[in-house]
């Protein structure tokens, strides 16, 4: 069999790393990976954006399945380009990836469902917004519509802070396109956890829940970043938590789709605020989460192949995953300047003490390899991932590799998990 995963970040590391451990005893391909994935998989020079040129691969190369990583292929139509060429892949197609792709279908949907998120308005135009904005209550949240690299979404602690978003959005369109239409919301309080199924159109299977750190710092300081470190399972999300969400957050959004003539097959993420009123939608995102994607397929005990192949069949009411009762935490290293503007190309020690040890995965985000030498090649640049018998011990073993790797300017946080252990 031949998989290619499309993608090239610790995420698509970590699906290589899963897929390669398959019993199909696949032939990978990454399209374009990185440095450390080609360790695993052979590496094609095609971005993720180059939608045609990879779809063209895989009917050159007779791919059997390709799995995509990132959203923007997928808001660009890579399924449905696919499936024009009879070609398999796993994910939703253009209709339904605009959950993520434009976060105003995403609260729309919500609103016509009755599904929990916080209150809202849409605005297109400047002075509305602002006008708006003068009777909120704060800290208030503006949002661009579409995608900004999850970057388009502020938390506005005073009234000044509001305008200046609406304005950077909106006038200055610091996100192009992104921020023609925006959305204003009010501030949920509680603690966000990240919830993932597998969906074929009709059935889900939820995945192991797991917990992201967003902000750069401990403590949950500094400025947003793609996920700097993240752990499942995500104690937040009790028991009763996860049926609230397959409840009143799930099924009824599975309905809307249906409703609307969307069917969505692929991975669903669900970012969740745990209020005190119960769980409730900050966003969804058509793809795996990164980094939590790297700790729950650390704990998945089962085929992941298989499961991807019941999503795309329709058959997930009779597919089953089964999780390790190990936690799993993932820690990112990232280049100095992360998330701001970050340096490149520094040499990576240490990486080859990690090799063999049983509990810990060691997935590239950012990396070259050149000369003889690991180099740093992005801003987010390793996920080391380990598990353990409770939380804490998968923490410490994730720490103690990562005391082992070093390169110049290298930052991390050292608090990963701290919510859950508390
Ligand atoms: P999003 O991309 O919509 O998930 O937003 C990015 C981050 O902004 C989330 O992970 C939250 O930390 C924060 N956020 C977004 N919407 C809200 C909200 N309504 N209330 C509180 N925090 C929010
Ligand atoms: N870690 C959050 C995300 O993948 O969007």
């Amino acid at each position: 069999m031949k998989v290619l995963v499309v993608g090239s970040g610790g995420r698509e590391h970590a699906l290589v790393w899963k897929i390669s451990q398959s019993a199909a005893g696949a032939k990978i391909y990454c399209a374009p990976g990185n440095a450390g994935i080609a360790e695993q998989a052979e590496l094609v020079p095609i971005g993720a954006d180059q939608i045609e040129k990879i779809s063209e691969f895989a009917a050159r190369a007779k791919v059997d399945l390709t799995v995509v990583g990132p959203e923007l292929p997928l808001t660009l139509g890579i399924v449905d380009l696919f499936e024009s060429r009879g070609l398999k892949i796993f994910g939703p197609d253009r209709a339904a990836a605009r959950l993520e792709g434009s976060k105003v279908f995403a609260k729309e949907l919500l609103a016509e469902n009755g599904i929990p998120t916080a209150p809202f308005r849409v605005f297109e135009d400047e002075a509305r917004a602002r006008a708006y904005l003068e009777a909120r209550p704060l800290p208030c949240v503006v949002k661009a519509d579409g995608l900004a690299a999850g970057k388009g979404v502020m938390v506005c602690t005073s009234a000044a802070e509001a305008k200046a978003a609406v304005e950077q959005l909106m006038v200055q369109r610091v996100f192009g396109s992104a921020g023609e239409t925006i959305i204003v919301e009010d501030f949920l309080e509680g603690e966000e956890a990240s919830f993932m199924a597998l969906v074929d159109g009709e059935n889900y299977l939820p995945l192991a829940s797991s917990q992201d750190h967003k902000r750069a710092f401990d403590g949950d300081r500094g400025p947003n970043t793609g996920g700097m470190g993240a752990y499942s399972p995500a104690p937040i999300l009790s028991r009763d938590a996860e049926e609230r969400v397959a409840k009143e957050i799930l099924k009824p959004l599975m309905r809307g789709l249906t409703k609307r003539g969307i069917r969505y097959r692929g991975v669903l993420y669900i970012g969740l605020m745990v209020t005190a009123d119960g769980p409730k939608v900050l966003e969804f995102n058509c793809r795996f989460g990164d980094p939590e994607c790297q700790a729950v397929v650390m704990r998945l005990e089962d085929d992941l192949l298989s499961l991807f192949e019941a999503t795309i069949a329709g058959r997930l009411d009779q597919a089953r995953a089964s999780w390790s009762d190990e936690a799993a935490a993932c820690v990112v290293l990232c280049a100095g300047g992360y998330p701001g503007p970050f340096e490149k190309g520094k040499p990576i020690k240490g990486l080859e003490k990690l090799k063999g040890r049983d509990k810990v995965a060691v997935f590239h985000a950012g990396t070259a390899f050149a000369g003889g030498q690991w180099l740093t090649a992005g801003g987010r640049v390793l996920g080391v991932t380990a598990r353990g018998a409770s939380l804490s011990d998968a923490l410490a073993e994730a720490y103690r590799a990562v005391a082992e790797i070093e390169w110049e300017g290298m930052h991390y946080r050292r608090d990963i998990g701290w919510r859950a252990l508390k």
